[in-house]
């Protein structure tokens, strides 16, 4: 189904919807009825997100929870964004190392950085979730693949997702990751663990009606439920730390649900890119796929921005990224190819980090070629997909983002070839 937070209605078997009431004395073919509520039941309508399910046996059905550690999977609700103090440098990480055999998505999620609206993740895997399954009652996650496809099995049914495309979980739903290309290698991606705001889809002012990530391109799942019992486990993440509980049977059995609360994923390939096409380049905000709004208007607490394949077709312009210090911080990532405003050292699977205020731009090998090229012609940028998560906070990196073998300590040292071209008019 396509749409963007649409009201949906689908059925994996013909008749399991109750038709005209949410909640009918009796469901259809013994099933029970189940709201899931995404936000609060007063919200706007233009805003008010919920689905109701129609499951086997509804999700209260399991055993007590008990304490578990995920232990790289870090929260500002447990002071982890706080734990050593955020340098002003230019930060930047080459991927992490492959993870231990038998490594599932849960395991294999490392905390980069985070604050107060947003944990940021990188996950590496290499197994399936198998008997284990999931819900975060902290907020929703954003992921971002970066090598290899998820299929990621929901109570509202399975998207499989592939490098380029993006996946946005909700808060509360259920969901088991599974990895098809496990055999070929590692599944590696980014995460935004988005505490605030559902996303949505920006506002388009004067581009007009259509432009950007155009709602159609959404797809959100059709109904699919298993009908299994056995000896299974229900994590659950709430307040930053985790939680086990046996259930015996699949939490994914749902068989009918309708709603505009659900699993959504994007083709970033898709994205309608818009640019200048006369002179200077536009602030990367021309490139927001997805925001996380706050109270203030025109600010959001989480913008999904990305940089695709485009033409730079801006004369007697510096065309990319300019030298610049924002308010905003950002943390970036390589999906795939390489990035304009780098020559090298950004690769896929890396990650950057400039916050606020710390000054950051091309390198010098990028800033002498682009001020030698020749601006008459159009520049076909074909081969890149990096994306950026902005926050209006700052972006508090991890002890262990900040202490592992992965930093580019001598990340600096690519503005320091930049030569002193100042020379001021003789008298
Ligand atoms: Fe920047």
């Amino acid at each position: 189904m396509t749409g963007f937070a649409n009201e949906f209605a689908t059925e994996a078997v013909a008749g399991a919807l109750p038709i005209g009431r949410n909640s009918p004395q009796v469901a259809p073919l013994g099933l029970y009825a189940e709201q899931l509520s995404g936000t609060a039941f007063t919200a706007p309508r233009h805003s008010n997100r919920r689905s109701w399910l129609y499951r086997i046996r509804p999700a209260a059905m399991h055993e007590p929870f008990a304490a578990i550690q995920i232990p790289r999977w870090l929260s500002h609700c447990t002071g982890c964004f706080d734990e050593v103090p955020t340098p002003p440098n230019q930060l930047r990480w080459n991927p992490l190392p492959e993870p231990a055999p038998g490594t599932d998505f849960l395991d294999g999620m490392i905390s980069m950085a985070g604050n107060a609206a947003c944990g940021i993740h990188l996950y590496a895997a290499n197994r399936d979730m198998d008997s284990r399954f999931f819900y975060n009652a902290d907020g929703e996650l954003l992921l971002v693949p970066q090598q290899g496809r998820l299929e990621i099995a929901t109570e509202l049914g399975v998207l499989a997702v592939e490098p380029q495309e993006i996946a946005v979980i909700p808060r509360g739903v259920r969901f088991q990751v599974r990895l098809p290309d496990k055999d070929q290698g590692t599944a590696r991606g980014y995460v935004c663990e988005n505490y605030g705001e559902l996303f949505k889809l920006p506002d388009l002012g004067v581009i007009g009606s259509n432009g950007l990530a155009n709602p159609r391109d959404f797809q959100t799942p059709e109904a699919a439920y298993e009908d299994r019992e056995g000896d299974f486990e229900l994590v659950a993440k709430l307040r930053g730390h985790f939680w086990s509980a046996r259930m015996n049977h699949s939490p994914l059995d749902v068989v009918a649900w309708h709603g505009n609360y659900a699993p959504y994923k994007y083709d970033l390939r898709r994205f309608n890119t818009i640019g200048s096409i006369s002179y200077d380049h536009p602030d990367p905000s021309i490139f927001l796929v997805l925001q996380s709004p706050s109270a203030l208007p025109g600010v959001d607490h989480i913008d999904f921005v990305i940089f695709p394949p485009r033409v730079l077709a801006m004369q007697d312009t510096f065309r990319p990224p300019w030298f610049h210090r924002n308010i905003a911080s950002e943390f970036m990532g390589l999906i795939h190819g390489a990035y304009d405003a780098k020559a090298e050292g950004f690769v896929p699977g890396g990650a950057s980090l400039h916050n606020c205020m710390s000054g950051h731009g091309p390198d010098a090998e990028t800033f002498a070629k682009a001020s030698a090229a020749d601006t008459t012609q159009a520049h076909y940028i074909t081969d890149t997909m990096a994306f950026m998560f902005e926050t209006p906070a700052v972006i508090q990196p991890t002890r262990f983002a900040l202490e592992s073998a992965q930093l580019q300590h001598e990340y600096y040292r690519c503005w320091q070839g930049l030569q002193k071209h100042f020379t001021p008019p003789e008298a």
